[in-house]
């Protein structure tokens, strides 16, 4: 079924990707025929960046469950479609075969679909890493209703932002969730944030990790007494809710470098089409492949690479409720030694904080199976390339480097394993169907080799993002806008002499905190909430283990002490607002910030003293009162 679009051979890559430009849809419409449509679409694209409007396999009608599900069950009925890991070594795994998955999601579907949920209501999803997870949310694709997941480490305001946005019905949640050694009450911060959200109508809550929790009579039913309702074999019957290709899928929330969240919206067609299309050219799946995916389905990693692509291509997904260092730094090798993983996706961050540990926790692990490993998240720097290569895949296996975005949907640049070169820290070359370019400030076109600039993307894609909910223009400002005619990523990018291209981060006021995505304008609406603040600045830093951290500068008033217990203070209201995730590592109380005469904060001058540097800050003498500066650099914390 994917064999027809499969790249074997450098060759192979290098056509495709001249055919997807040449002819995109040709070549879109070969990849999208492999697929089980109801109806087939009449035309493959029509696009105009400028508005932005984008539509792929125009009039098609499918549901991406039937792909996901349906279509494996006469051949591979019986193969494991999810592999699940528990936070407790002790606990036995699962394994849930493509049947078994199926009626799952049938009966999960009729349920929810007994509940009132129809096509086009949205349902906020807050649970952990449990197999009911990938459930709820293919069983809200096969009744047509937008399923929008909130990352478990966000808190209650941060879930009452996303359910108001979303106007959400309906909410699934957990009494609570493991992770490590902590379990997170998930059952009790929905409850708080619902206390401002009228729109919902009941709560689906799953049991795990057995924590009393309070259900709200006629509001909160039971996962398993609304499943004890369900017939299993008239409920795997009902045939799922027709979509068009362009109806939307999910809302995924993600931070910019201004104001709130938005809702990254994704539709049907094309996102099923490049995702499975990207999984199966890029990690090189060979069916019977166990491929170990150790994002959170709350992120777009896990929803593309745990969830849609991996099940549309009828592999082996193994999920984990845990993390990498609980109960100890050799739980991953645990893991992929007991199930024999394959191929290992994780992040740059997980990587570094292992090597952290050495190689003992590897001792005695067997890691022969690995044949392919990946990164995604954040650019991966040299020491962590090579612990990767030398110590886990024993110099025998291709690292793929992954860049992509939310709102890409899926890999848009990266070497495919084995297949075209890797390099350490490069991303390398561009998938089939993606037309990178470099451009500067003022959006001229970098052509040729050894440039670097804002990376942009000139033609549409299957898997782009289509709005943001709610609020169009803040998609068409936000990624159409800064450059004519183009989606702009918002990462600085280089391009070497071999034409490879290397992501250096991005150019925006977004940071990137052990691979989790934070506007610094969100950390400082939620410092500057806390009583006493007048004003703060956040920038990121170069941090060991996180990628980046978080430096807030501070200033409060004359009432407010500048102690280190006041510190914790901030940071539990940072906390509270957004979730532990954005808690800034170092806060330096400060007398005033630097700004230009028109109130601009310089930034680039309080990045620079929060890496330490104290000499160098470029031209100061447009500021306001370039003393700040000298006192910012006298009180600098260390981190
Ligand atoms: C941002 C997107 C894509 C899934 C996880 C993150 C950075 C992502 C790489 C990589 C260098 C990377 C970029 C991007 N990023 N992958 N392989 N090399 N940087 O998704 O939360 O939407 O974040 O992550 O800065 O813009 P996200």
């Amino acid at each position: 079924m994917t064999s027809s679009f499969r790249i074997n051979n450098y060759d192979d890559y290098r056509k495709a990707w001249q055919k997807s430009v040449a002819d995109p849809e040709g070549f879109w419409e070969s990849v999208a025929d492999t697929f089980t449509w109801r109806k087939k679409w009449d035309k493959v694209l029509e696009w105009d960046f400028r508005k932005p409007d984008v539509k792929w396999f125009i009039n098609g009608k499918l549901n991406i469950t039937e792909n996901c599900l349906d279509r494996h069950l006469s051949a591979n009925g019986d193969t494991t479609a999810i592999i699940w890991e528990s936070n407790d070594p002790a606990e036995p795994s699962q394994h849930i075969s493509y049947a078994l998955l199926h009626q799952q999601v049938c009966c999960f579907a009729q349920a929810l679909r007994g509940m009132g949920v129809k096509k086009g209501d949205r349902v906020c999803i807050y649970m952990g890493m449990i197999p009911q997870l990938p459930v709820a949310l293919l069983a809200c694709a096969r009744i047509g209703a937008i399923h929008s997941v909130i990352f478990g480490g966000f808190s209650a305001r941060s879930i009452a932002d996303r359910v108001q946005d979303a106007q959400a019905g309906y909410v699934i949640t957990c009494d609570g969730a493991f992770r490590g050694a902590k379990d997170i009450a998930l059952k009790s911060l929905v409850d708080e944030a619902l206390v401002t959200c009228p729109s919902v109508k009941k709560v689906i809550v799953c049991k795990r990790t057995h924590t009393p929790v309070s259900m709200i009579g006629g509001r909160d039913v039971w996962w398993d007494d609304l499943l004890s309702e369900i017939n299993k074999d008239e409920a795997v019957k009902v045939p799922a809710e027709e979509m068009d290709a362009e109806d939307p899928l999910f809302i995924l929330y993600t931070s910019g470098s201004t104001g709130k969240p938005k809702g990254v919206v994704h539709t049907c067609g094309g996102y099923m089409v490049y995702t499975t299309y990207s999984f199966v050219n890029v990690f090189q799946y060979n069916p019977g492949d166990i491929f170990f995916c150790t994002a959170d389905i709350g992120w777009i990693t896990g929803h593309t690479y745990i969830v849609y692509g991996t099940l549309c291509a009828g592999a082996s997904v193994l999920m984990f409720e845990g993390i990498p260092t609980w109960p100890d730094a050799g739980r991953m090798w645990d893991i992929v030694d007991k199930h024999k993983v394959n191929v290992l996706y994780t992040a740059p961050t997980a990587i570094r904080s292992l090597m952290a540990y050495g190689t003992a926790p590897l001792q005695g692990k067997d890691l022969s199976s690995l044949k392919v490993l990946g990164t995604v998240g954040e650019p991966i720097n040299e020491e962590a390339w090579h612990w990767y290569d030398e110590h886990i895949g024993m110099g025998r296996c291709p690292i793929t480097d992954t860049w992509w975005q939310t709102e890409t949907g899926g890999i848009m640049i990266a070497n495919i394993a084995g297949i075209t070169p890797s390099q350490p820290g490069y991303a390398t070359l561009p998938l089939p169907g993606v037309q990178p370019v470099i451009v500067d400030e003022k959006g001229t076109v970098q052509e040729g080799n050894e440039v670097s600039g804002n990376l942009c993307i000139r033609f549409p894609w299957p898997s782009i993002i289509r709005t943001t909910y709610g609020d169009h223009e803040r998609c068409r400002s936000a990624y159409f806008a800064a450059y004519d005619n183009m989606y702009f990523t918002g990462d600085g990018c280089y391009r070497d002499e071999k034409g490879f291209y290397r992501i250096t981060g991005r150019v925006d006021d977004v940071l990137n905190v052990s691979g989790h995505r934070i506007g610094t304008a969100e950390v400082e609406n939620a410092i500057n909430s806390h009583t006493g603040v007048l004003e703060s600045a956040v920038v990121g830093y170069p941090h060991d283990i996180k990628g980046q951290g978080i430096y807030a500068y501070v200033i409060v008033d004359a009432h407010t002490d500048t102690s280190d217990e006041n510190c914790k203070n901030i940071n539990a209201t940072v906390a509270g607002i957004i979730g532990p995730i954005a808690r800034p590592d170092v806060i330096q109380f400060v007398k005033g910030l630097p700004k230009t005469r028109s109130g601009k904060i310089m930034r680039r001058i309080l990045r620079k003293i929060a890496e330490g540097e104290t000499k160098n800050l470029g031209d100061t003498t447009t500021l306001l009162d370039p003393l700040v500066v000298d006192d910012i650099i006298s009180g600098r914390q260390l981190p």
